[in-house]
Protein backbone atom coordinates (compact mmCIF):
# COMPACT_ATOMS: atom_id res chain seq x y z
CA UNK A 1 0.00 0.00 0.00
CA UNK A 2 0.88 3.47 -1.25
CA UNK A 3 2.75 6.32 1.57
CA UNK A 4 1.25 8.83 -0.26
CA UNK A 5 -1.40 11.16 1.87
CA UNK A 6 -4.56 11.97 0.16
CA UNK A 7 -3.83 15.32 -0.74
CA UNK A 8 -0.50 14.04 -2.63
CA UNK A 9 -2.24 11.79 -4.44
CA UNK A 10 -5.34 13.93 -5.37
CA UNK A 11 -2.87 16.79 -6.35
CA UNK A 12 -0.75 14.26 -8.62
CA UNK A 13 -4.18 12.82 -10.03
CA UNK A 14 -5.20 16.45 -11.16
CA UNK A 15 -1.86 16.60 -12.38
CA UNK A 16 -2.44 13.54 -14.75
CA UNK A 17 -1.08 10.46 -12.46
CA UNK A 18 -2.58 7.41 -13.63
CA UNK A 19 -2.98 5.11 -10.68
CA UNK A 20 -1.62 1.38 -11.95
CA UNK A 21 -1.81 -0.84 -9.24
CA UNK A 22 -2.34 -1.13 -5.40
CA UNK A 23 1.04 0.31 -4.58
CA UNK A 24 0.02 3.45 -6.09
CA UNK A 25 -2.96 3.86 -4.27
CA UNK A 26 -4.41 5.06 -0.62
CA UNK A 27 -6.89 2.66 1.13
CA UNK A 28 -9.31 5.87 0.27
CA UNK A 29 -8.61 5.11 -3.28
CA UNK A 30 -8.70 1.33 -3.08
CA UNK A 31 -11.80 0.93 -1.37
CA UNK A 32 -13.42 3.77 -3.48
CA UNK A 33 -12.28 1.71 -6.72
CA UNK A 34 -13.66 -1.52 -5.14
CA UNK A 35 -16.93 -0.13 -4.08
CA UNK A 36 -17.24 1.35 -8.47
CA UNK A 37 -16.26 -1.60 -10.03
CA UNK A 38 -18.53 -3.95 -7.56
CA UNK A 39 -21.45 -1.78 -8.90
CA UNK A 40 -20.11 -1.61 -12.33
CA UNK A 41 -19.96 -5.19 -12.79
CA UNK A 42 -23.07 -6.44 -10.73
CA UNK A 43 -25.17 -3.71 -13.23
CA UNK A 44 -23.47 -5.46 -16.25
CA UNK A 45 -23.98 -9.09 -14.92
CA UNK A 46 -27.44 -8.75 -13.78
CA UNK A 47 -29.00 -6.81 -17.13
CA UNK A 48 -28.63 -10.72 -18.70
CA UNK A 49 -31.41 -12.16 -16.79
CA UNK A 50 -33.52 -9.29 -17.03
CA UNK A 51 -32.75 -9.64 -20.59
CA UNK A 52 -33.56 -12.88 -21.00
CA UNK A 53 -37.38 -12.79 -19.54
CA UNK A 54 -38.41 -11.94 -23.14
CA UNK A 55 -35.26 -13.15 -25.56
CA UNK A 56 -37.87 -16.06 -26.68
CA UNK A 57 -40.26 -13.30 -27.87
CA UNK A 58 -37.89 -11.92 -30.33
CA UNK A 59 -39.60 -11.27 -33.55
CA UNK A 60 -37.47 -12.75 -35.83
CA UNK A 61 -34.27 -14.17 -36.31
CA UNK A 62 -32.46 -11.54 -36.64
CA UNK A 63 -33.62 -9.84 -33.46
CA UNK A 64 -33.16 -13.12 -31.50
CA UNK A 65 -29.65 -13.42 -32.54
CA UNK A 66 -28.35 -9.51 -32.20
CA UNK A 67 -30.35 -10.10 -28.34
CA UNK A 68 -27.97 -13.29 -27.78
CA UNK A 69 -24.70 -11.04 -28.41
CA UNK A 70 -26.11 -8.18 -26.34
CA UNK A 71 -26.06 -10.76 -23.71
CA UNK A 72 -22.93 -12.50 -24.17
CA UNK A 73 -21.33 -9.26 -24.39
CA UNK A 74 -22.50 -8.28 -21.13
CA UNK A 75 -20.99 -11.38 -19.55
CA UNK A 76 -17.87 -10.03 -21.02
CA UNK A 77 -17.83 -6.47 -19.67
CA UNK A 78 -19.39 -8.07 -15.94
CA UNK A 79 -15.75 -10.57 -16.65
CA UNK A 80 -13.93 -7.33 -16.80
CA UNK A 81 -15.07 -5.16 -13.67
CA UNK A 82 -14.68 -8.67 -11.75
CA UNK A 83 -11.45 -9.47 -12.87
CA UNK A 84 -10.34 -5.84 -12.09
CA UNK A 85 -11.63 -6.52 -8.43
CA UNK A 86 -9.61 -10.33 -8.78
CA UNK A 87 -6.62 -8.22 -9.11
CA UNK A 88 -7.51 -6.06 -6.22
CA UNK A 89 -7.49 -9.14 -4.01
CA UNK A 90 -11.29 -9.24 -3.67
CA UNK A 91 -12.45 -12.95 -3.16
CA UNK A 92 -14.65 -12.74 -6.52
CA UNK A 93 -16.45 -16.54 -6.09
CA UNK A 94 -17.56 -15.53 -2.70
CA UNK A 95 -18.68 -11.89 -3.93
CA UNK A 96 -20.59 -13.59 -7.18
CA UNK A 97 -21.76 -17.11 -5.46
CA UNK A 98 -22.44 -16.36 -1.79
CA UNK A 99 -23.70 -12.96 -1.65
CA UNK A 100 -26.99 -12.39 -0.47
CA UNK A 101 -29.42 -11.32 -3.17
CA UNK A 102 -30.25 -7.74 -1.31
CA UNK A 103 -26.58 -7.19 -1.21
CA UNK A 104 -26.43 -6.29 -4.64
CA UNK A 105 -25.52 -2.87 -6.36
CA UNK A 106 -27.39 -3.46 -9.74
CA UNK A 107 -29.48 -0.73 -10.13
CA UNK A 108 -33.18 -1.12 -9.23
CA UNK A 109 -34.26 -1.02 -12.91
CA UNK A 110 -32.66 -4.39 -13.43
CA UNK A 111 -34.79 -6.16 -10.40
CA UNK A 112 -37.58 -6.26 -12.58
CA UNK A 113 -38.87 -8.57 -15.54
CA UNK A 114 -39.50 -7.08 -19.17
CA UNK A 115 -42.97 -7.31 -20.52
CA UNK A 116 -42.35 -7.89 -23.66
CA UNK A 117 -39.80 -7.39 -26.95
CA UNK A 118 -40.17 -3.67 -27.80
CA UNK A 119 -39.39 -3.50 -23.52
CA UNK A 120 -35.94 -4.71 -24.70
CA UNK A 121 -35.98 -2.32 -27.23
CA UNK A 122 -36.72 0.42 -24.46
CA UNK A 123 -33.89 -1.18 -22.23
CA UNK A 124 -31.23 -0.72 -24.47
CA UNK A 125 -31.90 2.59 -25.62
CA UNK A 126 -32.76 3.93 -22.65
CA UNK A 127 -30.50 1.59 -20.10
CA UNK A 128 -27.72 1.20 -22.20
CA UNK A 129 -27.55 4.43 -22.90
CA UNK A 130 -27.23 5.85 -19.05
CA UNK A 131 -24.69 2.64 -18.98
CA UNK A 132 -22.96 4.40 -22.51
CA UNK A 133 -22.96 7.80 -20.95
CA UNK A 134 -21.59 6.93 -17.30
CA UNK A 135 -18.70 4.14 -18.87
CA UNK A 136 -17.97 7.00 -21.80
CA UNK A 137 -16.98 9.38 -18.91
CA UNK A 138 -14.81 6.65 -16.86
CA UNK A 139 -13.24 5.84 -20.26
CA UNK A 140 -12.41 9.54 -20.35
CA UNK A 141 -11.46 10.39 -17.21
CA UNK A 142 -11.04 7.63 -15.00
CA UNK A 143 -7.54 7.87 -12.95
CA UNK A 144 -7.12 4.13 -12.99
CA UNK A 145 -5.61 2.51 -15.99
CA UNK A 146 -6.14 -0.62 -16.50
CA UNK A 147 -9.84 0.13 -16.29
CA UNK A 148 -9.33 2.96 -18.28
CA UNK A 149 -7.73 0.35 -20.99
CA UNK A 150 -10.39 -2.40 -20.43
CA UNK A 151 -13.61 0.33 -21.82
CA UNK A 152 -12.67 0.99 -24.81
CA UNK A 153 -13.71 -2.42 -26.22
CA UNK A 154 -17.07 -1.69 -23.51
CA UNK A 155 -17.97 1.47 -24.88
CA UNK A 156 -17.99 0.49 -28.55
CA UNK A 157 -19.96 -2.62 -27.86
CA UNK A 158 -22.24 -0.38 -25.24
CA UNK A 159 -23.07 2.13 -28.32
CA UNK A 160 -24.10 -0.99 -30.57
CA UNK A 161 -26.38 -1.91 -27.71
CA UNK A 162 -28.56 1.07 -27.79
CA UNK A 163 -28.21 1.70 -31.36
CA UNK A 164 -30.49 -1.90 -31.26
CA UNK A 165 -32.37 -0.65 -28.94
CA UNK A 166 -33.34 2.47 -31.19
CA UNK A 167 -33.70 0.14 -34.15
CA UNK A 168 -36.49 -1.53 -32.59
CA UNK A 169 -38.46 1.01 -31.08
CA UNK A 170 -38.18 3.35 -34.22
CA UNK A 171 -39.71 -0.02 -36.45
CA UNK A 172 -42.44 -0.85 -33.11
CA UNK A 173 -43.45 3.05 -33.75
CA UNK A 174 -44.71 2.18 -37.08
CA UNK A 175 -47.01 -0.25 -35.92
CA UNK A 176 -49.96 0.78 -34.17
CA UNK A 177 -50.04 -1.97 -31.16
CA UNK A 178 -46.37 -1.93 -30.91
CA UNK A 179 -46.56 2.02 -30.48
CA UNK A 180 -48.88 1.57 -27.50
CA UNK A 181 -46.55 -0.67 -26.13
CA UNK A 182 -43.54 1.47 -26.48
CA UNK A 183 -45.54 4.39 -24.74
CA UNK A 184 -46.60 1.70 -21.52
CA UNK A 185 -42.40 0.85 -21.51
CA UNK A 186 -41.62 4.13 -21.30
CA UNK A 187 -43.85 5.61 -18.68
CA UNK A 188 -42.27 3.22 -15.97
CA UNK A 189 -38.45 2.98 -17.95
CA UNK A 190 -37.58 6.52 -18.86
CA UNK A 191 -37.53 7.55 -14.98
CA UNK A 192 -36.20 4.34 -14.11
CA UNK A 193 -33.36 5.30 -16.26
CA UNK A 194 -33.30 9.11 -14.85
CA UNK A 195 -32.43 7.64 -11.13
CA UNK A 196 -29.42 5.21 -12.82
CA UNK A 197 -27.31 8.53 -12.17
CA UNK A 198 -28.33 8.54 -8.45
CA UNK A 199 -29.06 11.35 -6.33
CA UNK A 200 -28.77 15.31 -7.08
CA UNK A 201 -25.39 17.18 -6.94
CA UNK A 202 -27.77 19.81 -4.50
CA UNK A 203 -27.24 17.08 -2.45
CA UNK A 204 -23.99 15.39 -3.03
CA UNK A 205 -21.73 18.25 -5.55
CA UNK A 206 -18.17 16.52 -4.81
CA UNK A 207 -17.66 12.80 -4.19
CA UNK A 208 -14.36 11.09 -3.73
CA UNK A 209 -15.19 9.36 -6.99
CA UNK A 210 -14.66 12.77 -8.21
CA UNK A 211 -11.59 14.14 -6.05
CA UNK A 212 -9.53 10.45 -7.05
CA UNK A 213 -11.35 10.84 -10.96
CA UNK A 214 -13.14 7.54 -11.00
CA UNK A 215 -15.47 9.29 -12.89
CA UNK A 216 -15.24 12.68 -14.53
CA UNK A 217 -18.76 14.61 -14.68
CA UNK A 218 -21.17 14.66 -11.75
CA UNK A 219 -24.14 12.47 -11.39
CA UNK A 220 -26.65 16.41 -12.32
CA UNK A 221 -24.17 16.49 -15.81
CA UNK A 222 -24.66 12.76 -16.33
CA UNK A 223 -27.76 13.03 -16.06
CA UNK A 224 -28.05 16.27 -18.71
CA UNK A 225 -25.91 14.12 -21.05
CA UNK A 226 -28.10 11.35 -21.22
CA UNK A 227 -31.54 13.51 -21.51
CA UNK A 228 -29.59 15.43 -24.73
CA UNK A 229 -29.65 12.15 -26.49
CA UNK A 230 -32.57 10.44 -25.45
CA UNK A 231 -35.46 13.13 -25.48
CA UNK A 232 -34.13 14.77 -29.26
CA UNK A 233 -34.43 10.61 -30.40
CA UNK A 234 -37.94 10.37 -28.95
CA UNK A 235 -38.66 13.32 -30.28
CA UNK A 236 -37.23 11.89 -34.06
CA UNK A 237 -39.24 8.90 -33.94
CA UNK A 238 -42.78 10.42 -31.74
CA UNK A 239 -42.18 9.43 -28.32
CA UNK A 240 -43.80 11.78 -25.80
CA UNK A 241 -41.53 12.11 -22.47
CA UNK A 242 -41.71 14.10 -19.62
CA UNK A 243 -38.98 16.32 -20.60
CA UNK A 244 -37.70 19.08 -23.00
CA UNK A 245 -35.04 21.18 -23.58
CA UNK A 246 -34.89 24.90 -21.88
CA UNK A 247 -34.10 27.68 -24.50
CA UNK A 248 -33.07 29.87 -22.04
CA UNK A 249 -31.23 27.77 -19.60
CA UNK A 250 -29.30 25.56 -22.48
CA UNK A 251 -30.23 22.42 -20.43
CA UNK A 252 -33.38 19.93 -20.69
CA UNK A 253 -35.46 20.40 -17.88
CA UNK A 254 -38.27 17.60 -16.31
CA UNK A 255 -41.55 17.70 -16.33
CA UNK A 256 -42.78 16.75 -13.78
CA UNK A 257 -41.14 16.39 -9.73
CA UNK A 258 -37.82 14.44 -9.37
CA UNK A 259 -37.65 12.26 -7.76
CA UNK A 260 -41.21 11.33 -7.41
CA UNK A 261 -43.03 8.30 -5.95
CA UNK A 262 -43.10 4.52 -7.25
CA UNK A 263 -46.17 2.44 -7.33
CA UNK A 264 -43.94 -1.31 -7.21
CA UNK A 265 -47.14 -3.23 -7.21
CA UNK A 266 -48.62 -1.42 -10.42
CA UNK A 267 -45.14 -0.93 -11.82
CA UNK A 268 -46.11 3.13 -11.72
CA UNK A 269 -44.75 6.35 -11.25
CA UNK A 270 -46.74 9.00 -9.25
CA UNK A 271 -45.60 12.11 -11.34
CA UNK A 272 -47.94 14.24 -8.86
CA UNK A 273 -46.26 13.05 -5.65
CA UNK A 274 -42.34 14.19 -5.05
CA UNK A 275 -40.32 12.13 -3.12
CA UNK A 276 -36.93 12.78 -1.15
CA UNK A 277 -33.56 10.63 -2.38
CA UNK A 278 -33.65 9.24 1.48
CA UNK A 279 -36.35 7.61 0.28
CA UNK A 280 -35.12 6.52 -3.05
CA UNK A 281 -32.63 5.09 -1.78
CA UNK A 282 -34.60 3.22 1.02
CA UNK A 283 -36.55 1.54 -2.03
CA UNK A 284 -33.22 0.78 -3.62
CA UNK A 285 -31.81 -1.27 -0.88
CA UNK A 286 -35.48 -2.81 -0.36
CA UNK A 287 -34.88 -3.93 -3.48
CA UNK A 288 -37.40 -4.83 -6.19
CA UNK A 289 -39.64 -7.63 -6.94
CA UNK A 290 -37.04 -10.01 -9.17
CA UNK A 291 -33.96 -9.36 -7.05
CA UNK A 292 -33.76 -12.59 -5.62
CA UNK A 293 -35.59 -14.27 -8.44
CA UNK A 294 -32.57 -12.97 -10.79
CA UNK A 295 -29.08 -13.54 -8.46
CA UNK A 296 -30.48 -17.35 -7.86
CA UNK A 297 -30.26 -17.70 -11.89
CA UNK A 298 -27.00 -16.25 -11.39
CA UNK A 299 -25.66 -18.62 -8.53
CA UNK A 300 -27.62 -21.55 -8.97
CA UNK A 301 -25.14 -23.35 -11.62
CA UNK A 302 -22.49 -22.84 -9.25
CA UNK A 303 -23.87 -24.21 -6.35
CA UNK A 304 -25.37 -26.92 -8.43
CA UNK A 305 -21.72 -27.86 -9.09
CA UNK A 306 -20.20 -27.65 -5.75
CA UNK A 307 -22.89 -30.01 -4.26
CA UNK A 308 -22.43 -32.38 -7.41
CA UNK A 309 -18.41 -32.04 -6.53
CA UNK A 310 -18.48 -32.92 -3.15
CA UNK A 311 -20.84 -35.92 -3.81
CA UNK A 312 -18.48 -37.66 -5.66
FE1 LIG B 1 -22.42 -3.58 -20.73
FE1 LIG C 1 -25.06 -2.94 -22.78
Amino acid sequence: MAVDSRELLVDKIRKGFVVESIDDMTEEYLHALKQTLIITGDTELVSVPALLTVYKEAPSLNRKITTLAIMQDELGHAHIAYILLQQLGVDTVELLYNRPAHRWKNPYAFDFKLNNFVELGAFNALYDRAGYTLLSDVGQNTSYGPWRRALVKVDKEELFHLRNGESILREAMKDPKKRKEVEKAFRWMFIMALEFFGVSDELKSRTTQLDLKLKGKTNDELRQDWLSKVVPFCESIGIDVPAHYDEETGKFVLDFPFPCKFDVERQEWLMDQPDTWDNVIKRFKARGPENEAFIHRIQKGFHEYERLRRSS
